[in-house]
């Protein structure tokens, strides 16, 4: 299952608006099929994994990281029905789907049809996976990553606004490819007038996965970019990058919409410059604790990069 949900990341986030899942075929010991959701949502994981086995699929055992989709769709097989055509004898499944279309029905199918299925394993991980469509599915808004680049002393930038570069070469290198894993870029109307920011990815054979570019601003928005009114505002969007300045990461935090937050740090230190952040509305100090949890700490040339990951229930 873990390599059923290590496949699973290679749809993320082109699978928008479906889930990135993966599926893997084993028959008697050996791996016959492995698939993952395709870019636009199909073919799914379970039609990839299957077409790539085809007779071997039959005795097989399905590792699948989301329940396989019991609706019919004019876009594609319904998997439930399509792993039970080709004979499959055990579909292990890592989280239940909580699309009411599915949630449960493709379970009950599978084991109408005579094959075991089991549950639940590995279903934390699997929910994390799939962090973006799962966030959207239980709470109607996108998976937010806010990305800072500070000093050693918290700043962003100087005084008179001059922010580049803070971090070095492969930092930035790093930067640009978090900016390839999402849909969408966010930054506030300062940072388009201080930076002229171009939010593409500069990595070579990555270039086409430049995300579209969102500015958060009360007026209007210049050609190539969609105005953003607040972070409660943001429809079609799954995965979200948000980088800056200070008054959007401020106005992110607030609205508690930070799901993960990527920390780069320089060993530089600029003084009276300006802060990362602004206020938030932490009335007590005691509310600040327990609400991020470090996930990933690493040194990219002579920056640190922190990974930490918000704290919510049901995730
Ligand atoms: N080191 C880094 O990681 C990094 C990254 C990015 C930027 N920077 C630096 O940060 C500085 C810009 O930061 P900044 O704080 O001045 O600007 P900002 O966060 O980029 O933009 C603030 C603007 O966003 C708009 N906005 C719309 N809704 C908002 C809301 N709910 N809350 C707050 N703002 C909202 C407002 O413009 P309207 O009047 O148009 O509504 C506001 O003036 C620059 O010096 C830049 O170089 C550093």
């Amino acid at each position: 299952m873990a390599a059923a949900i290590a496949l699973s990341l290679r749809g993320r986030p082109a699978s928008a608006p479906n889930p990135n899942v993966g599926c893997i075929l084993v028959n008697a010991g050996r791996v016959v099929g492995r698939g993952w959701t395709q870019a636009g949502g199909r073919p799914h994981a379970e039609a990839m994994a299957l077409v790539a086995a085809g007779d071997a699929a039959r005795d097989a055992t399905a590792y699948v990281s989301l329940e396989p989709c019991a609706h019919a769709s004019p876009r594609g097989p319904c998997c439930t029905d399509a792993l039970i055509a080709a004979g499959v004898a055990r579909v292990v499944i890592a989280a239940q789907d909580p699309d009411a279309r599915t949630n449960g029905q493709g379970i009950a199918r599978l084991r109408d049809a005579g094959i075991e299925v089991v549950l639940n394993i590995l279903a934390p991980e699997a929910r994390a996976a799939m962090a973006p469509w799962w966030t959207r599915q239980g709470q109607g808004r996108p998976f937010v990553t806010l990305k800072l680049a500070t000093s050693l002393d918290g700043c962003i930038a100087r005084a008179d606004g001059a922010s580049r570069w803070i971090t070095g070469a492969r930092a930035r290198a790093h930067g640009h490819l978090e900016r390839a894993r999402h849909q969408a870029i966010l930054v506030g109307r300062g940072t388009l007038e201080a930076d002229s920011p171009a939010l593409d990815v500069r990595l070579p054979g990555l270039e086409d996965r430049s995300p579209q570019r969102l500015l958060l601003t009360h007026g209007v928005a210049p050609a190539g970019w969609t105005a953003i009114a607040s972070p409660e505002s943001i429809v079609g969007v799954d995965l979200l990058l948000v980088e800056g300045g200070a008054g959007a990461a401020s106005a992110f935090l607030a609205a508690d919409r930070v799901d993960r937050l990527l920390l780069y740090r320089a060993p530089i230190v600029i003084g009276a410059g300006r802060a990362a952040l602004g206020d938030i509305g932490l009335a007590d100090l005691a509310d600040a604790h327990g609400r991020w949890r470090l996930a990933d700490s690493r040194l990219l040339g002579s920056d640190r990069l922190d990974v930490y990951e918000r704290v919510r229930e049901g995730l």
